[in-house]
């Protein structure tokens, strides 16, 4: 059997101030009708032998996920962090969730704030990996990078593995800038997707052989887990004693298992308000203008009112977005920095 497990306890503060530590971005519809969390609900219809649903999120945001899986139609598991412990503990407590129920499942590990147009590749990429993760592999989802980005973890492929993939060399998470320009010079290195695919068996023994700390913290929060319909809690004791630390830097970096399946569709991981201003439809002078704004004489913007009328003049390249009781004003180029902006208000909630 196939598990999906999606990892939703992130806070886009990039997104601010729209997307707020109470409500973050994977729960908005920031482009598309559905919020980016139920777009990858609705991706998991395609997934063959899918068996079961198990999602990992902050115990602050359980009515939404709730009700966005009510909406979606997918009944599911809600695994419910009293605090964010980062990705390897999320998907340690998922591993153990899973194995009780089924000892040979696969889990296909994916983020809940990824944008993926194409789903047909992504179906073939997925083939692929149950392939190599059949064979005891931890699967990563490489993505052919398109410029040199920091905010990515890297792969360095080696060897290929038949048709489905290829061994990896090397996992380099979130390079500085000029090793990121190298590796694009050199070729062979993909974006590490952050989607994975492995056995629940496999990733536990690596756990226990990389980081037995976080193995036996999450095991012992485990075993004070606690039921209440589809919401399964921890104790917040036990929870608090579990080392953060993403899987990327706990295991990949570490493993000598780790292969690649590159996927060639459209992926954007919407981290930004560039990033998001990159993967929306745009009008002839490169605009996204969307709710109560008027543009005149402006290039390349993105312009978001929910609020009050917005109305912008002889502008490029600038970010306006306004809400009930924020706006936002930024250079593009600054996009990365709205996290520093929103640590200065301490105003993300
Ligand atoms: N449940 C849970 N708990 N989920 C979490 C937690 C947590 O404590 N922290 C993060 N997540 C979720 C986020 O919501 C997101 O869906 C996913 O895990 C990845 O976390 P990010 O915080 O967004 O990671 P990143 O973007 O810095 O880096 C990862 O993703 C990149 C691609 O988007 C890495 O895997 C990189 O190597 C990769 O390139
Ligand atoms: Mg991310």
């Amino acid at each position: 059997p196939v598990v999906a497990v999606i990892l939703s306890g992130g806070s886009g503060t990039r997104l601010w101030p729209l997307s707020r530590k109470a409500y973050p971005k994977q729960f908005l519809s920031l482009y598309g009708k559905e919020t980016m969390f139920q777009q990858t609900l609705e991706r998991l219809k395609g997934v063959e032998g899918l068996s079961d649903v198990v999602v990992v999120a902050n115990e602050e945001h359980r009515f939404i996920v709730a009700e966005q899986m009510r909406q979606c139609g997918i009944k599911g598991r809600i695994l419910l962090e009293p605090f964010g412990k980062n990705t390897a503990p999320a998907i340690a407590l998922a591993s153990l969730d899973i194995v009780k129920r089924y000892p040979d499942a696969h889990m296909l590990v994916l983020s809940s704030d990824h944008a993926i147009e194409t789903v047909e590749p992504f179906m073939e990429a997925i083939k692929s990996a149950k392939r190599l993760s059949d064979d005891d592999l931890l699967v990563t989802f490489g993505v052919t990078p398109s410029s040199p980005e920091t905010g990515y973890g890297y792969i360095r492929t080696a060897d290929a593995i038949g048709i489905h993939g290829y061994k990896v060399g090397a996992f380099i998470e979130k390079p500085r800038k000029e090793v990121a320009i190298q590796m694009l010079e050199q070729g062979g290195h993909y974006w590490n997707s952050g989607m994975f695919m492995f056995k629940a068996s496999v990733i536990l023994n690596e756990l226990k052989q990389y980081r037995l700390d976080i193995y036996k913290a999450c095991e012992s929060a485990v075993l004070s887990e606690q039921q209440d319909l589809d919401f399964i809690r921890f104790d917040a004791q036990k929870f608090e004693l579990i080392p953060a630390e993403s899987i990327d830097y706990a295991i990949m970096e570490h493993s000598k298992n780790v292969s690649m399946v590159p996927y060639s569709g459209m992926w954007s991981d919407v981290g930004s308000w560039d990033a998001l201003w990159n993967i929306s439809p745009r009008d002839e002078s490169g605009n996204v203008l969307i709710g109560n704004v008027v543009a005149l004489d402006t290039h390349n913007s993105y312009i978001r009112s929910t609020s009050k009328r917005v109305a912008v003049s002889g502008v490029e390249g600038l970010i306006v977005v306004a809400t009930d009781d924020a706006v936002l004003v930024a250079d593009k180029s600054q996009s990365q920095q709205v996290k520093d902006l929103v640590s200065a208000l301490r105003v993300c909630d």
